[in-house]
């Protein structure tokens, strides 16, 4: 897992991406941006970047994440769950769970903006998977610190 902090894989912006996404967690304040390059007639994922501004672990689970959804189609990929990206950095610590829910949550949240103006395949569930509950809207996050950072203002005004 150290290694893949140290020499982070698919870490970047993408340009060309066709579905992005960002998640960010109220539990630790820490937030994350999934690009995906999808072929539009096989729907395999051709490329998969992120951008994380989280700590080691889901720097780790992101790298992890992106390289295993590379050349599989969406299906597939929207499968992935976070105890796989657990178990195959050789077990997050339970304090770290949420460090993969999230990427986790922001590449199924990625796969389900791509489908917002197509045809919804039969295996995309409806309503939110707890991966993505748990990956709460980057929205949401930034309201909640620019409240912190209002009420911070105020006591210093
Ligand atoms: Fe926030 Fe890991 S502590 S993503």
């Amino acid at each position: 897992m150290l290694e893949l902090f140290r020499n982070p894989k698919n870490l970047g912006r993408m340009d060309d991406a066709n579905a992005t996404a960002t998640a960010g967690s109220l539990a630790c304040g820490d937030m994350i941006a999934i690009y995906l390059k999808i072929d539009e007639k096989t729907q395999v994922i051709e490329k998969a970047q992120f951008e994380s501004y989280g700590c080691a672990a889901n720097i780790a689970a992101a790298s992890l994440l992106t390289e295993m959804v590379k050349g599989k189609p969406l299906e597939e990929a929207w499968k992935i769950s976070w105890v796989d990206i657990s178990e195959e950095l050789g077990g997050l610590p339970p304090i770290k769970y949420h460090c993969g829910v999230l990427a986790v949550g922001a590449l199924r949240r990625a796969i389900r903006a791509y489908f917002k103006n197509r045809e919804k395949p039969d295996w995309l569930p409806e309503g939110p998977t707890p991966e993505e509950k748990h990956a709460l809207e980057e929205e949401k996050l930034m309201e909640m610190l620019a409240r912190r950072y209002k009420i911070q203002v105020g006591k210093r005004g």
